[in-house]
C-alpha cells in the first residue's frame, strides 16, 4: 500500500478487492437514481456493482483509438457522475470530466500516467487492483484525497466484510504463486486444462458470465445494496468481501515492491508490441507507459487466442460484447454502438511481460477487414 500512498499522495484504505472498492466509492459520493456514464468495455462485474448501488448505468459511445468513453460524443449535461476504465492502462480522458463525480478505476492503470499525473487522483476516487500489475490473486487499495471521506469509507468496508479463513487466505496466496511459476516455466497449458478441471474458471457464457435475467430482477428490488448482488459482482473471486489475514497482507506487500523492479520489463515488452501494425493507436502516443495489457486488434481474433494457448499463452480481460448487449434491459444504451462492438470482437490483449513468447503468432495477425 505504501508504493500506492506515494505514488498518488493520497490516503489509501486496504481492500480484499478492486470491486469492494468500486462500490463503496458509488456509495459514498452518489446518490441512488443518479445516472452514471461509463465505458461499454469493463469486467463484467462492474456493471452488476454498479446497479448494487442503485445508479443507472449510463452506457458511453467508446473511442476506437484506446477503447476507453469518447468523449467527443459524450453529452455531460445528461449525466451526475462519471466511472472511468483506463482500460488495458491506457488512460480515460479524466479531465474532461471535470465538475463531475468522479470515480477512476485504475485497476488496470497502476503505472499509468497521464500528462505526468498518476491515474487515479483526477477523481474523487480512485480503486487499484492488486490482482493485476502486482499479480497478488487479490486485494484492493481505494485512494483518495481527505481523510475525513477516508474514514467514512472504512467504516462503510467493515460493515461488508465477510469472515475470512486461515485456509482460503492460503488458497488465494498459493493459486497466483502456481500462476507465476507456471507462467515462468512455459507451463500455462497444463495450468490452464489444471484449473478447468478443478473448476477454477468461472462457466461462462462466451466471454461473459451468465446473466440470469429474472434473479437479477428480484436482486435489484433490494438494492442499494451489496448482498442482493453477491452472486454477480463476485464473478471469479467468490471471497472479493472476505476479511484477510496477515498472510494475505504479506504477499501482497511483497509483490507490490515488484512492481517498479518489472517496470523496465513491462516498458520493454510495450515498446516491441507497439511496433506491430495491428497495434490500438493510443498506444503508440507514450512509449514509456508501462501498460497491463497491449492491445491490439485483429481480423480473427478468436483463432488468434486459440493459437496463443497452443503456443503456451493464455489471454484474459476480454470483455465481449459490450455491456449494452448484453445486458440491454438494466442500461441505458450507448447513442453510438458501432465502435464497442467492433473493437469488443477484434481486441486482442497482449501481456507485455511476456511479448516475446506472443510475437512468432502475433507477427502473423491482420488488422481488422473492417473499421469502427
Ligand atoms: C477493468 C477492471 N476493473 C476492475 C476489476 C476488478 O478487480 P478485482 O478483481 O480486484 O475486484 C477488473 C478485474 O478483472 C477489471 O478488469
Amino acid at each position: 500500500m505504501k508504493y500506492i500512498a506515494e505514488r498518488t499522495g493520497r490516503h489509501c484504505l486496504s481492500l480484499p478487492s478492486n470491486r469492494l472498492g468500486l462500490y463503496l466509492a458509488l456509495r459514498h459520493w452518489c446518490l441512488p437514481g443518479q445516472r452514471l456514464l461509463m465505458s461499454p468495455i469493463s469486467a463484467d462485474e462492474i456493471l452488476f456493482l454498479v446497479l448494487a448501488a442503485g445508479l443507472r448505468p449510463v452506457i458511453a459511445p467508446l473511442s476506437p483509438r484506446d477503447g476507453n468513453i469518447d468523449v467527443s460524443r459524450v453529452d455531460l449535461d445528461a449525466v451526475d457522475a462519471v466511472l472511468t476504465t483506463n482500460l488495458y492502462g491506457l488512460p480515460d480522458d479524466a479531465p474532461a470530466f471535470a465538475g463531475k463525480i468522479l470515480i477512476e478505476d485504475v485497476a488496470h492503470a497502476l503505472e499509468s500516467d497521464l500528462g505526468g499525473r498518476p491515474l487515479g487522483t483526477f477523481g474523487q476516487a480512485g480503486v487499484f487492483s492488486l490482482s493485476k500489475h502486482p499479480g497478488a490473486g487479490s486485494g484492493g487499495v481505494l485512494a483518495v484525497e481527505r481523510e475525513s471521506d477516508l474514514r467514512a469509507l472504512a467504516y462503510a468496508r467493515d460493515a461488508l466484510l465477510t469472515r475470512g479463513s486461515m485456509l482460503a487466505d492460503l488458497w488465494s496466496v498459493v493459486t497466483p504463486m502456481a500462476r507465476r511459476t507456471a507462467l515462468g516455466l512455459n507451463r500455462v497449458r497444463p495450468a490452464l486444462v489444471l484449473s478447468r478441471l478443478l473448476g477454477l474458471q468461472e462457466e461462462r457464457q462466451g466471454f461473459r458470465i451468465a446473466l440470469r435475467e429474472r434473479e437479477l430482477r428480484r436482486a435489484l428490488k433490494r438494492v442499494p445494496a451489496l448482498p442482493p448482488l453477491d452472486p454477480w459482482v463476485r464473478a471469479d473471486l467468490h471471497d472479493y468481501r472476505a476479511r484477510r489475514g496477515p498472510v494475505v497482507r504479506w504477499y501482497q506487500a511483497r509483490r507490490l515492491a515488484e512492481v517498479p523492479r518489472e517496470r523496465a520489463r513491462r516498458v520493454a515488452g510495450v515498446r516491441l508490441l507497439a511496433g506491430l501494425p495491428t497495434v490500438a493507436p493510443a498506444v503508440r502516443d507514450d512509449l514509456d507507459r508501462p501498460l497491463f495489457r497491449v492491445p491490439l486488434l485483429v481480423r480473427d481474433r478468436d483463432a488468434a487466442v486459440a493459437e496463443l494457448e497452443r503456443h503456451g499463452v493464455s489471454t484474459g480481460y476480454l470483455y465481449d460484447p459490450p455491456y449494452d448487449d448484453y445486458a440491454p434491459a438494466f442500461t441505458e444504451r450507448s447513442p453510438h454502438p458501432g465502435p464497442a462492438r467492433w473493437w469488443a470482437r477484434h481486441v486482442l490483449p497482449v501481456d507485455p511481460m511476456y511479448a516475446e513468447r506472443s510475437l512468432p503468432v502475433l507477427h502473423r495477425l491482420e488488422r481488422p477487414a473492417d473499421s469502427p
